[in-house]
Parts: C-alpha cells; structure tokens; sequence
C-alpha cells in the first residue's frame, strides 16, 4: 500500500496558562479569585491535534523551547499521533506561552509570549522540504514568522491545497494571498482585513465575496455562536451551529481549522467540511482547555451526527 500523504501543519507550540476569574480587573485593580489551570495550546498545535483526531495523519513543523514544557508539549504532540520530526527544540529558548483570561460566559482574552515560535526559520521550513513538497493539505496561522509561512506556501506541490488561518490578525501580503486554497478568518480578523466593519451572516457573506477578490480561492468566515459561511466561486453557503452549552470558547476556531482541513484531507466538499468544522469548533466550546472535542478513534465521519447541521 503507498503511504498516505500527510497533512502538515506550520504553527506555534504554546503552553495555556489559563486563569479562571469571575470578571476581568480594571486598569490598576487586583482581581484576586483566579483559579490557574495548564492547558496545551498553541494555534499550530492545537489545529494540529484535531486533524489528527479527525483520523489525519499529521505531520506539525514548528518550534518549543529547551525547557520542561517544550519537553511536555513534544509529549502530548507523540501521543496524540502528531508527527514531531520537524519539531526544533530550540536551544536556551522558552517554549511558547500563552496567558489566557476566562469569564464564566465562556469568553476569553489572550496575551502570548511567543517564546520559540518566533525562531521557526525559513531554513526550518526548507529542512521539512520533503513533507511539505508532499503534503495533500498544508495548514497554517499566523502566530509563526511570515516569512516561514511563506515559505511553507511556496514549497507545497501542486497538487496540495493550502489552507491559510489569517489568525491573530496581522497585514497579510498579497503574494501569500494569492497561494491561498482557503482562507479561514473569524470575524475581527474579515474586518481587519477588509478595512470594514460588517453585522450579521448577510454582512459575512459580503466581506467573503470582497475578501475573496484579495486572492484566495475560498474564503471561510467564522461567527461563533452563528457557525461560519463559506464563499467561493459558484459557492455561497451559511453554516449554522448547534446549539451548545458553552464555558470556554479558546481554540474553538483552532478545532474548526483542523477538522476542516482533515475533511478535505479526505476528500470531502469544502461546503461539508466547513459544516463538520463548525460542529467541531462548538463542541469544543462545551469543554475547558483548547483542545478540539473530537473522538481520537477513527476517521472524520460525523456527517450524521444531529451535530453537523447543513
Ligand atoms: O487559538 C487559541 C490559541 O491561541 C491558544 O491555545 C493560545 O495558545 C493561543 O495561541
């Protein structure tokens, strides 16, 4: 049997310090009834996982620390099935660490300290060559140096589809647009770059179709609690999500990117994968820690699951 092309993602590695408190302190306040979990975070990692979840075989490119914690995540990462071959352990780094504020509606804000997500070099990129010359679906976020991402673009063959995860926002250049398969942003992120503010699920399918003009083939906007629309030639679709009952929404878009990207992995339509994101990126939401809720035993079929409304 020929072996299954990998799906490789290019990411950050995080550690989620997360802090549980009733309400946010003020500017000079002291909010003093946190409650402090450790999570395994990280956009590239996260998204990483689920795929794999989705029964992907996953191959991450990335960076951790010479710490404890790059050794923990390199651990979690194994054992979740992530190839970590071309996982750098940077030496005298600190593994990458985000610090994550929870309110019991379930938001959250984050502050990261990169760490050794800023040393994933081109040259990095350039030694995963083969994997990613390979890859059937490359995936990658912005929490990562531009520069490696575009690099990861350029080397991804022909036949690979490369989906972009424009998050967190920054200015992204044309040339790496235009080798977008799939954008996927949420909505501060469509606004931003559409240099627009936009409401609704009608107001997302409009920035799509403008953001689609920036050079992607398909743009995918996230919406949260409304699921997501998908815009693309011929194609103009909302997704809705189930209803769910949420108490922490870090890496939900993480676990719709991942398991999207498993779906077309598996050579699903981009409408349908983009159904079966949104009810991955809910259910995650049901639970603490970033992480995608997805059964780690077999492949991505919850094309019935009540769930994975279309
Ligand atoms: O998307 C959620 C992730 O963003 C968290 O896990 C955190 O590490 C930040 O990178």
């Amino acid at each position: 049997m020929p072996e299954r092309s990998p799906l490789v993602v290019v990411g950050s590695i995080n550690v989620d310090y997360v802090v549980r408190v009733e309400r946010r302190p003020q500017p000079g306040e002291t909010v003093s009834d946190g409650v402090l979990e450790l999570h395994p975070g990280g956009k590239g990692a996260n998204q990483a996982v689920a795929a794999a979840r989705c029964g992907a075989a996953v191959e991450l490119v990335g960076c951790v620390g010479s710490d404890a914690a790059g050794r923990d995540r390199l651990e979690v990462l194994v054992a979740e099935g992530v190839g970590t071959s071309h996982v750098r352990r940077v030496e005298g780094a600190r593994t990458g660490a985000a610090f994550v504020s929870l309110t019991p509606d379930g938001e959250n804000s984050i502050t990261t300290a990169p760490g050794a997500n800023t040393e994933l070099g081109v040259d990095d990129v350039d030694a995963a060559a083969p994997v990613i010359a390979a890859a059937s679906v490359l995936v990658a976020q912005l929490e990562v140096p531009l520069v490696s991402v575009l690099r990861a673009a350029e080397l991804a063959g022909e036949e690979s589809l490369f989906v972009l995860n424009a998050a967190p926002y920054c200015a992204v250049p044309t040339a790496l647009l235009d080798m977008v398969d799939v954008l996927v942003v949420n909505e501060s992120e469509a606004a931003r770059l559409a240099r627009r503010s936009f409401s609704g699920v009608q107001g997302a399918r409009e920035v799509a179709a403008e953001l689609l003009s920036f050079g992607p083939r398909a743009v995918v906007v996230t919406l949260g609690r409304d699921g997501a629309v998908v815009v693309a030639p011929g194609l103009d679709r909302h997704l809705p999500a189930p209803v769910v009952r949420v108490v922490d929404t870090t890496g939900a878009g993480d676990a719709f990117v991942g398991a999207l990207a498993a779906c077309l992995d598996d050579g699903w339509a981009l409408e349908d994968a983009v159904a079966y994101g949104v009810a991955m990126g809910s259910a995650t939401t049901e639970r603490h820690g970033a992480l995608p809720v997805v059964p780690n035993s077999g492949r991505c079929r919850w094309a019935d699951d009540p769930r994975c409304v279309r």
